[in-house]
């Protein structure tokens, strides 16, 4: 069902100088919706304007069809973490997740068992009496998730929270997120730029560029068929080069580029369309020279732990073959053919921009 919905927002912070311009999107409840896209590109924006810290010039802002959109934020009943923790540092645990709830008058006993209840959720029992000086970054960010939690909010708000931790305790962090969303039934909407944790975490990923949405839809969907050169881009797409469509036959397009031919997934375009073919590193496997693919010759190749990343030098460019292997397979200077499942390229007519 439809629980939050921006509907043709407009909304900046100079006037004249629109961020987003008749911006949509729509969340269903229980939902957990990431924003995702570069720097600048309006997710803080959009999740302010959420949170009610901006207004809309234009638009509104409906929760369960109720018009949010001149609603200041202390009556909105919304939960926000930030990156930065945002805790208050001479308050101790306890007293930073009751904040919301003196607010809010609530009696004694009642904030006592729930503040309780949301320590223990984020697995800071025992803890209620530091400071979040004497905290990890990791506790400092459970001791915010909790202070959102425990007011019972109708929207959790998160803006790039695992951002400040180092990469091992981010992971952890996404996966504890994720089932505390679950068992609460929250519905959350999540600021990332980080590809891997928009996919990780979501329900639905809201690609983000320069204030509109560049598409949007299931963590799969955007991962194995992004549907512009710019989203391809951000899912890791890395390896591109243009190429014209030789024939259609059965599902499959024939592509040719330069001396090389290319069967890939079957895109309604017709012969002679050209286009722009993005490929990821890891869909693209090298073979012993020979046969249909595109040859070249290896140029370097690093370890990376669990996989072999190969630079390899083609008539179409320079392209990077990441290998799931321990031991490298090749050497630079080996001659090689790389080929790509026809299912993992991604085909773009060259008209739309890049
Ligand atoms: N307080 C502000 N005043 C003026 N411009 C701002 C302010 N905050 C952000 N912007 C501008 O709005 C655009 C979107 O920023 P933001 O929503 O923070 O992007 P993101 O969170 O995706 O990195 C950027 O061009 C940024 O410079
Ligand atoms: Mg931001």
């Amino acid at each position: 069902m439809e629980y939050l919905r921006l509907a043709r927002v407009t909304v900046g912070y100079r006037k004249g100088e629109p961020i987003l311009s008749d911006f949509d999107l729509t969340v269903r409840e229980g939902e957990l919706v990431s924003l995702l896209g570069p720097s600048g590109c309006g997710k803080t924006t959009t999740l302010r304007t959420i949170a009610g810290f901006l207004f809309p010039w234009s638009g509104r802002v409906l929760l369960k069809d109720k018009d949010y959109t001149r609603v200041p934020p202390h009556r909105r009943n919304f939960g926000l973490v930030y990156q930065n923790y945002a805790l208050f540092p001479h308050l101790s645990v306890f007293e930073n997740v009751a904040f919301g709830l003196r607010m809010r008058r609530l009696p004694r006993e009642e904030i006592r068992r729930r503040v309780e209840e949301a320590l223990r959720l984020v697995s800071l029992e025992g803890l209620e009496r530091r400071l979040p000086g004497q905290l990890s970054g990791g506790q400092r960010q459970r001791v915010a998730l909790a202070r959102a939690l425990v007011i019972r909010p109708e929207l959790l708000l998160l803006d790039e929270p695992l951002s400040n931790l180092d990469a091992k305790l981010r992971a952890g962090m996404r996966t504890e997120l994720k089932r505390i969303q679950r068992e609460l039934s929250v519905t959350a909407i999540y600021v990332t730029h980080d590809q891997s944790e928009a996919m990780a975490l979501s329900d639905r990923v809201v690609l983000m560029r320069a204030g509109r949405i560049e598409q949007e839809g299931t963590p799969a969907e955007l991962y194995f068929r992004p549907a512009t050169p710019f989203a391809a881009d951000f899912m890791g797409f890395t390896n591109r080069f243009d190429a014209v469509v030789e024939a259609r036959e059965g599902g499959e397009l024939v592509l040719r580029a330069g001396r090389v031919r290319l069967r890939v997934r079957g895109e309604d375009l017709a012969p002679g369309t050209e286009v722009t073919v993005a490929i990821r590193p890891s869909s693209l496997r090298l073979f012993p020279p020979g046969g249909e693919g595109i040859p070249g010759r290896v140029v370097s190749h690093a370890f990376q732990g669990e996989s072999v990343q190969y630079v390899v030098e083609t008539g179409l460019g320079e392209l990077v073959v990441v290998h799931p292997e321990s031991t490298p397979r090749f050497s630079p200077g080996d001659e090689v053919v790389a080929r790509a499942a026809p299912d993992e390229v991604a085909v773009f007519p060259r008209k739309e921009d890049a």
